[in-house]
């Protein structure tokens, strides 16, 4: 770190301003460009028919892009000098409100409904580095994995009598994955997906202990699927534990299209927004993991075998054995100074320290009166016995490659200290807490490390109206609003980028994506980059700061419309309905025949 603080990147923009929830528009900073990379419906293969939203197949979808792209990665291809590259999306849900015209049969828009789900893998081409990415249709790598894709369960849980079903006796072929929210890239080069809210595809009886934690009951769910397939009714005989095959982080490999995607026990059964993976100084691999649901906590994992350079055989199978951990703050200022509000504490600062207790080691449950199978099954009944603190929502959980440092997104938590809810304390010290915050964490020692120091970074909000916004000490009046951090991401020179999800409803603007710096004397200052169209939200984030260009999923865009009013016609705006998309922004070139280059 020089005089100056922290190493610049050539990514430079002046923030925009916030931009009002009703404006249905895509904005970025002066100087920069969109362009739609791949929208909901674009064809995948060469025989894949073109789109046409007024005559949808389950057929024709599984051909094409799924819906609601959420984690997004972009990997470079070997050899190609950055022309050619394979990204990675997950498609985490439907919007059959603004996706099918009422009068399409329901049997017909669940079927699409559900094909719509699950993952796509799909190469990516451009001129040179300078030029933005278009998809290639018909390539090699392009993949749709969809809900009767099969998936191998690894780790201690994998062929457990809670996994089994009539349709799998195995316990170890699991079909379809579903509520895939967040994600990361692995060193070994393949990705990771979270699976979130996977109880609403589910009828369950809900009265046992563990239906409860999981959210699951006896309703009829919003989809429907149960009326189509009785593996989502789990109270239809030999079905009982199909829910326990969902909620695990999945790995997938891009780069072979007829591999096998694996579900991860190891890592514990929970709604994971996603996880993120580091090797320890020791060789290990440490992967960090949220719970995204009000009180519900942070995880970590540690691989048993050690990172091996250029093995990427063995590597691949590092998330199938090792420790899990959940994690136990401690604040250092007295409790009667965390008022509720969001108040600083007398020393200054919403931190101090924490321990990771284990929940699995050495392939022994180290919970009491569960089995292991049991505590990776039912993780959160686990971790509720060891007093594991209850967060505000983790989000994307993601350590930096630059200072090692693990920041937590915690979106926002309405419940917090509510009647008979758990009150605050110093990591979560806002009641109802609207906009969230981040967490910054120090591993003591090594990544593996049992101990860390935390602080609060960021409590989130618009400091226009907010006096009880922090920003690490930058002053509040020259950084952008930002409320309800989701996804994570680091540049080359190892500022934060946060993506968010629900601004709208709490600080009135449109969600976006905000720079912040970490480091010298800026660090704490936000400064947006973009903002998405009406109803939508900032996904999977890609901040390719070198070649002056940033990707971003836009979920959901005009969710709140119907399919004959839509409130967005986001990204063709051609009068006809939106379409969830991901989106390149880039660095526009200098106009032709003015100042430098033109000689
Ligand atoms: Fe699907 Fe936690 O956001
Ligand atoms: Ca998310
Ligand atoms: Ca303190
Ligand atoms: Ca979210």
């Amino acid at each position: 770190e020089g005089r100056r603080g922290a190493r610049r990147s050539p990514l430079n923009f002046e923030a925009i301003r916030p931009v009002d929830f009703k404006v249905d528009e895509f904005n970025v900073p002066e100087g920069y460009s969109w362009k739609p990379i791949i929208r909901w419906g674009d064809p995948l293969f060469a025989d894949s028919p073109a789109f046409d939203p007024k005559k949808q197949t389950a057929a024709a979808a599984r051909k094409q892009f799924g819906y609601d792209n959420d984690y997004t990665e972009i990997i470079d291809i070997p050899g190609s000098e950055g022309r050619r590259a394979v990204m990675f999306v997950n498609h985490e849900y439907t919007n059959e409100n603004i996706m099918f015209p009422p009068t399409m049969p329901i049997e017909d828009q669940r079927e699409i409904g559900m094909i719509n789900h699950g993952l796509t893998v799909v190469e990516l081409e451009r001129k040179n580095t300078a030029s933005p990415f278009s998809y290639v249709k018909g390539a090699r790598l392009n993949r749709r994995i969809v809900i009767d894709d099969a998936y191998r369960m690894t780790g201690p849980a994998a062929g457990s009598e809670l996994l089994k079903t009539k349709a799998d006796p195995s316990g170890t072929k699991v079909l379809g994955t579903l509520g895939n929210c967040s994600g990361g890239l692995t060193p070994w080069g393949t990705l990771l997906s979270g699976e979130e809210n996977f109880h609403s595809y589910f009828r369950a009886e809900g009265t046992s202990p563990e239906e409860k934690r999981y959210g699951l009951t006896d309703k009829a769910t919003v989809r429907g699927w149960e009326k189509s397939d009785p593996r989502f009714d789990t109270r239809n005989k030999g079905f009982e534990n199909e829910t326990n095959r969902f909620g695990w982080i999945v790995e997938v490999d891009p780069f072979d299209p007829k591999s096998t995607p694996r579900k991860h026990t190891a890592l514990g059964r929970f709604k994971h927004e996603g996880a993120n993976v580091i090797v320890a100084e020791n060789g290990h691999v440490v992967a960090y993991s949220g719970d995204d649901e009000k009180f519900d906590y942070l995880y970590k994992f540690v691989s048993k075998r050690k990172y091996r350079k250029n093995d990427r055989r063995h590597n691949m199978r590092l998330l199938e054995e090792g420790d899990l951990y959940v994690a136990k703050f401690s604040g250092n200022s007295p409790a009667s100074e965390i008022d509720g509000k969001g108040t600083l504490p007398s020393d200054g600062a919403f931190d101090g320290t924490g321990r990771w207790l284990p929940l699995t080691k050495d392939g022994k449950s180290m919970v009491e009166g569960m089995s292991l199978e049991e505590v990776l099954v039912h993780t959160r009944i686990a971790a509720d016995k060891l007093g594991a603190t209850k967060m505000d929502r983790c989000e994307d959980v993601q350590p930096s490659l630059h200072s090692r440092r693990v920041y937590v997104a915690c979106t926002n938590n309405s419940d917090r200290a509510k009647p008979g809810k758990a009150g605050v304390d110093e990591p979560n010290p806002r009641a109802e807490n609207r906009d969230g915050h981040i967490v910054e964490i120090d591993e003591l020692g090594e990544q593996t490390s049992l101990r860390f120091a935390w602080n609060l970074m960021l409590v989130c909000g618009d400091p226009a109206t907010d006096e009880n916004t922090y920003f690490a000490g930058y002053p509040r009046e020259h950084v952008s609003p930002i409320s309800c951090p989701d996804n994570l991401a680091f540049d080359s020179v190892g500022n934060l980028w946060i993506s968010t999800d629900g601004a709208p409803d709490g600080i009135g603007y449109n969600d976006g994506l905000f720079k912040v710096t970490l480091t010298g004397r800026d660090r704490g200052r936000v400064e947006q980059f973009l903002s998405v169209p009406r109803d939508a939200e900032t996904c999977g984030p890609i901040v390719r700061d070198q070649e002056k260009t940033v990707f971003v999923a836009v979920q959901h865009p005009g969710e709140e419309g119907t399919w004959e009013e839509p409130n967005s016609y986001f990204p063709d705006y051609d009068s006809t309905l939106p379409r969830p998309t991901v989106v390149q922004v880039y660095k526009k070139a200098p106009a032709k025949g003015r100042g430098r280059g033109r000689k």
